[in-house]
């Protein structure tokens, strides 16, 4: 089937090479040139593991390309996809939909021949009608339908997220849209992965419920974690407890730093507007995207407590900086949050990250970059571990100790056992422990 991606950003140039990769032809757009031409010449906008090598197998299979002609990218497509960005517009945290809208209206004055229009972007309840009322009102000849098809990827996961899905959920208004994307995930439901089909509406608002009750469960085990530290437990023997409770589930239980990343911050807020303005509010979100936005700064808080209460003139050295591991991605990183926190604080900061400084040098200012992790320890006050980083798991703790001038160590991921630090002579806490 021919496929057209508009939007070659993490979902829609994941999309588009896995797509390829099921022997589907796409073509994925963008009004960006420069990432077009670096794509072109299989360079990545962004880090994601193995997508490198999907791209290019299916550039040479010549199943995947790529352009920054919307018209052409669209010819003969019957799957038309939305992925461009649905960012928290500027003050008031409502998705911004000027990219949904300007795409839908550009695709309607191409359509030529019946075609599915989906948007994959988050986008709020209601969306897909919209963007119905602008392509028939651009185009009142146009044979289409609309979809939504919301995507459940994972950054650093993103392509067996992709191609192992727990479920794929498609929203359609007629039986003709249904057939043609039932035709494009059939690949998939013969791996097995359960397709839902449902109305527009229904399948828009399911994707911003997956995301907040995911924070809800971040947010509720990070609460339990300050718990378990006022009165003695251990959070992680907490949420093994319960999460081996089948109706709870183990996943997202892993107490931290608070969540970040492109999308819970947003999605949570995005939900939160749809349901005020809708006189049905989501309290327990308001409530989870307030208490995780306080917590970030409290993570640098505890760190200068750590070190006794001053950080003044002191060194911090941290240890990730992404809002997860196998990322590059900073956006809402709680690791922005922490550091500027101490270096409110008077602290100074030296910061090691395997693949986040690029992004890191846009966001923070007066860090000093190292090129190990060692490197960022020498002669620090304080380590902080902010992002659980495979590089991180197996560091060598007597040369950690060595290199600290004095040997606090803040593990904001649980990454260490404390009983192991403690023979390392090292001053440990961790989150909930
Ligand atoms: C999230 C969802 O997990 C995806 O299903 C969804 O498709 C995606 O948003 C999206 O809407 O595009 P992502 O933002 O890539 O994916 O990252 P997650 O792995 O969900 O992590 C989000 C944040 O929660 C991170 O800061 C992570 O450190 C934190 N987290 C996650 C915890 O603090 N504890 C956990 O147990 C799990």
């Amino acid at each position: 089937m021919r496929v057209a991606m508009i939007g070659s950003g993490y979902v829609g140039l994941v999309s588009g090479a896995c797509f390829a990769d099921f022997g589907h032809d796409v073509v994925c757009v963008d009004k960006d040139p420069g990432k077009i031409e670096r794509l072109k010449q299989n360079i990545m906008p962004i880090y994601e593991p193995g997508l490198d090598d999907l791209v290019e197998s299916n550039v040479k299979a010549g199943r995947l390309s790529f352009t920054t002609d919307l018209a052409e990218g669209m010819k003969g497509a019957q799957a038309i996809f939305i992925a461009v960005g649905t960012p928290s517009r500027r003050g008031d945290g409502h998705a911004d939909l000027s990219y949904v809208y300007a795409a839908a209206k550009e695709i309607a004055e191409n359509l030529d021949g019946f075609a599915v229009v989906v948007t994959k972007s988050t986008v709020p309840v209601g969306t897909g009608d919209e963007v119905e009322r602008i392509i028939r009102e651009a185009n009142p000849s146009a044979d289409f339908g609309v979809a939504s098809n919301p995507e459940f990827l994972r950054e650093g996961a993103a392509i067996s997220d992709f191609k192992r899905p727990d479920r794929i959920v498609v929203g359609v208004e007629d039986d003709r849209a249904q057939a043609v994307l039932e035709e494009l995930y059939r690949p998939l439901y013969l791996n097995q992965a359960p397709i839902m089909v449902t109305s527009r509406r229904t399948s828009e608002l399911t994707k911003y419920a997956a995301n907040a009750f995911l924070a809800v469960k971040i947010t509720f085990i990070n609460e339990i974690a300050d718990l378990c530290e006022k009165v003695g437990a251990n959070v992680q023997d907490v949420a093994r407890g319960i999460g081996l409770d089948n109706r709870i589930g183990s996943k997202f239980l892993n107490a931290g730093p608070g969540y970040g990343g492109s999308c819970f911050p947003k999605d949570t807020l995005a939900l939160i507007k749809t349901a005020q303005d809708n006189e049905s509010p989501v309290r327990i979100v308001e409530t989870v995207a307030q208490v995780n936005d306080n917590r970030k700064r409290a993570m640098g808080r505890r760190v200068v407590a750590a070190m006794g209460g001053d950080a003044r003139g002191k060194k911090v050295g941290v240890l990730g900086l992404t809002f997860k591991p196998n990322t590059d991605d900073m956006r809402d990183s709680p690791a922005i949050a922490i550091i500027q926190t101490l270096q409110d604080a008077g602290a100074t900061i030296a910061a090691y990250d395997p693949e986040g400084v690029e992004q890191a040098k846009l966001v923070l200012n007066n860090v000093e970059y190292c090129d190990s992790p060692y490197q960022a320890l020498e002669g620090a006050d304080a380590m902080v571990l902010v992002t659980e980083w495979d590089a991180f798991r197996a560091l060598d703790l007597s040369r950690v100790k060595s290199l600290l001038k004095s040997p606090v160590v803040v593990d904001l991921r649980n990454v260490y056992r404390p009983e192991e630090m403690a023979r390392q002579g090292l001053q440990y806490s961790g989150i909930g422990r």
